[in-house]
This record gives structure tokens, C-alpha cells and sequence, in this order.
């Protein structure tokens, strides 16, 4: 290569640095969306909404949050794969991301190799509920009324890999049941369902069950894991009841397309970390039983290593259900 070839080489390539450094200073320069990709009104949604309000108060842009549900979160995390790597596209996204490696033959996306992490926002955990008439007074006979009439009995979720589909199995192993499954597009609509009476039985996140609970429209038989939940201290934990094999947290990460300049995602990281210290933030996850992660998992390399983990995981738990989308 001629000393010019090389000049103008390294002329283009200054050039193009000090373009994605002064873009990266401006950004952002125009409201963000932030894809949420289950229904309007569910767990997803709630926690969604308030990392938003936070976030758009740090980036001085306004975001706004879009819900293209279906097919277990699929026709939102494409979107977000799909669009332009400039910090205007964001997934806010929880196990699906990881389960839907191993439900999907063809997912049109990979968890991994198609976006960009920014870090961490929340964990908490799951609780199942029941519509109010449901034939069961405690958690004992709960358990009873399911082993006797299990296909009978509804149990709706957010599609195969949701984290009230996984809670739903491992709920279904542990009393070694099998319900009749009713999927919706978010737990939003499932709750509205079992609400009305539509459904009997949802394993779901406390973001999107606490305030039902407490205003009486649902009752929850049972705190998933081995100990009671804050929010809802009278609900006994499933651990209580002599049931194992049902245990689970569900973490939500944000994530950008590939490809998003580094500055930008670090502006993203910066700002979804002074969210996530909070106070507001902090208490009003806390009022719906959710936890707001520390600064330190807020971070691209904990958000990576989160989603590893679960893919080397509750992919395998779900295989070995014999569950699988298409
Ligand atoms: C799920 O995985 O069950 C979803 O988070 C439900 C929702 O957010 O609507």
C-alpha cells in the first residue's frame, strides 16, 4: 500500500472515530423506545414503565415503552435485533431470552450474538394465585384439589419459556399434575382472566400479582420457594407445604442491537445504574415485591454472565420437560 493509500486510510478512520465520539456526546437527541415484549399490564410491563420514568429523567430523552407481544416474547426481541445499532431500540427482557434458544428450532434471532447488554435491573419472585372461587381454602388443599382434578383445571401463562410457563412446569412437576394449559401474550391478560374467572391457576412474578392480592380481586396459595415473601407475609411458601422442586426468581436485563457504539451503551449502562440506586425506583419495586439490582450488576459483563448462566440452565430443565414452541 502506497504512503497516500495508507494516509487516506487512516484519515478515514479518524474521521469515522471522532463521528461516533461526537454522536456518541450527543446522544441521545431524540426519544428512545424501550420494547417490552409481553402484553400491556403485566410483571414485564410494570417494571418496564418504571425503569423508563427513571432512565428518560438521566438521558434527558423521553422513552417510551412498545409491547409487540406473541410467540413467548419473539416478535419483540426480533424487532429490537432488527433495528438500527444507534441506542433508539432497546429490550427490556428476563428468561425468555435465554429459554427461547431451546424452544425455538428457528429463532430469528441469538440471545447472545445479536445484541448488546447493558446491565442488570431487577430479580424477584414468583407466587401462585388463583381466582377467587377456587375450590381450596389453604395451600394443603390446593394441593389436593389439583392431584384430583388436574385436568380440570386451568393454568394460564405467557407462552412456552415465560417465567409463568417455567413456574407453571415446575410447579406441575413438583406435584406431578398436568394442568390445562391456557397461553396468553403477557400475564397482563392471563390476570384479567383469572380475575374474571376465566382461568383457575397462574404461577406469576409479584410485579404483576401483589397489588391483585392485597385489593382481593385474586388469592395466592403459595410464595414460590423456601420462604415467605415481604410483600405477602400471611401466604405460606411452597417450601412449607413439603413441596420441592419449585423454585424460582425472575431477573429482567436491558439489552441494545448489536453493533451499538460503545459511548452510547455506556451512556445507557450509566443511566439504568443511577436508576437502579434510586430510592423511588428502589421502594417502589420493593411496594410490588421486587428488587432492584446493585449498581455493580448493572453492568454489560453481569447482565452476559446472568444470561449464560441461564441458557446453560432452564434451557436444559425445559428440554428435559419435553417442551419445545415449533
Ligand atoms: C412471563 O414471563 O410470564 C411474563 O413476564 C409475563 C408478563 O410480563 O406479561
Amino acid at each position: 500500500m502506497t504512503d497516500r493509500h495508507l494516509l487516506r486510510h487512516l484519515w478515514g478512520a479518524l474521521l469515522l472515530c471522532l463521528a461516533s465520539t461526537i454522536y456518541a456526546q450527543e446522544y441521545p437527541t431524540r426519544p428512545i423506545t424501550m420494547v417490552m415484549p409481553y402484553a400491556p399490564g403485566g410483571p414485564g410491563d410494570t417494571i418496564t414503565r418504571v425503569f423508563a420514568a427513571a432512565m428518560q429523567k438521566h438521558l434527558g430523552q423521553q422513552i417510551v415503552v412498545d409491547n409487540p407481544a406473541g410467540a413467548s416474547g419473539t416478535i419483540g426481541t426480533v424487532k429490537v435485533a432488527r433495528a438500527k445499532p444507534d441506542g433508539y431500540t432497546l429490550l427490556m427482557i428476563h428468561v425468555s431470552h435465554a429459554t427461547n434458544l431451546s424452544m425455538f428450532k428457528s429463532l430469528p434471532y441469538h440471545p447472545v450474538d445479536d445484541f448488546e447488554p447493558i446491565g442488570r435491573a431487577t430479580s424477584g419472585p414468583m407466587v401462585v394465585v388463583a381466582r377467587n372461587e377456587f375450590p381450596a381454602k389453604d395451600l394443603p388443599e390446593f394441593v389436593a384439589y389439583l392431584r384430583a382434578n388436574q385436568a380440570k383445571v386451568s393454568l394460564a401463562h405467557a407462552g412456552v419459556g415465560s417465567a409463568s410457563h417455567l413456574c407453571g412446569l415446575m410447579m406441575m412437576s413438583a406435584l406431578g399434575v398436568k394442568l390445562n394449559e391456557i397461553p396468553y401474550k403477557g400475564t397482563g391478560p392471563a390476570l384479567n382472566d383469572l380475575m374474571g374467572g376465566q382461568v383457575d391457576v397462574l404461577c406469576d412474578q409479584t410485579s404483576g400479582t401483589v397489588p391483585s392480592v392485597k385489593a382481593g380481586k385474586i388469592k395466592a396459595y403459595a410464595a414460590v420457594g423456601p420462604s415467605r415473601l415481604p410483600s405477602l407475609p400471611n401466604v405460606p411458601a411452597s417450601a412449607e407445604a413439603g413441596i420441592t422442586g419449585l423454585d424460582i426468581s425472575i431477573s429482567f436485563g436491558l439489552y441494545a442491537p448489536k453493533g451499538t457504539p460503545r459511548p452510547v451503551v455506556e451512556k445507557l449502562t450509566s443511566a439504568l445504574q443511577k436508576s437502579v440506586a434510586d430510592p423511588e425506583v428502589r421502594n417502589r419495586l420493593e411496594s410490588m415485591g421486587i428488587s432492584a439490582v446493585s449498581t455493580e450488576l448493572a453492568t454489560p459483563q453481569a447482565l452476559a454472565a446472568h444470561l449464560k448462566g441461564e441458557i446453560d440452565t432452564l434451557g436444559g430443565l425445559l428440554l428435559k420437560a419435553g417442551v419445545k414452541a415449533n
